[in-house]
């Protein structure tokens, strides 16, 4: 009995990660399929689900002999369109992107979401906003009814490094919360996005109107951008515990 007490943490997180590991790779089949077409322009999005939506758009590429370019979010997402021999492409130079994809953090029955947990939200907002459509691929963890409720590490926010103090006060002075540094693992030091900056990870207490709280955040000084999407998601893939997939 005494080992079995020692063990269980171990053994259920292996089912929970294979979980959810499967229901990312669902919801990035499933979108990657369905939206994206030959001859497109595609954002490609950060962290983990994505690395599903990269391997799938190589598998077709390849198999359909698709014309496809990809604007990164992020260096991770450069190194990984690349390491898929994917083409990657420049903003600056491919404004039209028909199609953005990308996961979240948490994800609202109004399609509003947080995202940023990677702290690439700057310039995945970029590419969402630049996009003619933004689909979202989650896990069925990401899926909520009100922000919050499921994501319990705030709402990052990305500042320039000297703002992140004043920042911090006047998010908790106006709405409440506690609005902090993000750390690296290592404790050594801050995380550094890849545009040099800072990040503050709002925990807030009570529900807001997000879109204006976005609003009003955006506007402080030292504010680059915050992970709250708002009206930018048209769709979003949830791969569920069951191995269906639900789209909102
Ligand atoms: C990175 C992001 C990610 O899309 C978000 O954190 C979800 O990540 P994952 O797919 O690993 O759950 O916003 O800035």
């Amino acid at each position: 009995i005494k080992k079995e007490a020692r063990n269980p943490p171990k053994i259920k997180r292996g089912v929970l990660n294979k979980a959810v590991e499967d229901a990312k790779k669902l919801a990035a089949y499933a979108a990657v399929d369905y939206h994206v077409k030959d001859n497109q322009t595609v954002g490609i999005g950060s962290g983990s689900t994505i690395i599903h939506a990269v391997k799938r758009l190589a598998e077709r590429v390849k198999a359909e002999n698709l014309n496809i370019l990809c604007v990164p979010t992020s260096s991770q997402a450069r190194q990984l369109i690349h390491d898929n021999g994917l083409t990657v492409v420049d903003i600056k130079r491919h404004l039209e992107i028909d199609v953005a994809i990308d996961g979240a953090d948490e994800v609202d029955s109004e399609l509003n979401l947080i995202k940023g947990g990677g702290g690439c939200l700057t310039q995945e907002k970029i590419v969402a906003s630049c996009a003619k459509s933004f689909i979202v691929i989650a896990d069925y963890r990401k899926d909520s009814s009100a922000l919050g409720e499921q994501w319990k590490k705030g709402i990052p926010v990305e500042v320039i490094p000297m703002a992140y103090v004043p920042v911090s006060r006047a998010i908790q002075s106006q709405f409440g919360g506690s609005a902090d540094l993000r750390m690296a693992v290592s404790k050594a030091g801050p995380v550094v996005t890849d545009n040099g900056n800072f990040l503050l990870d709002w925990r807030f207490d009570q529900e807001h109107n997000w879109s204006a709280v976005n609003t009003t955040i955006k506007m402080m000084p030292g504010v680059v951008d915050t992970g709250l999407f708002i009206n930018l998601a048209e769709r979003v893939y949830f791969g569920m515990e069951d191995g269906t997939v639900k789209i909102r």
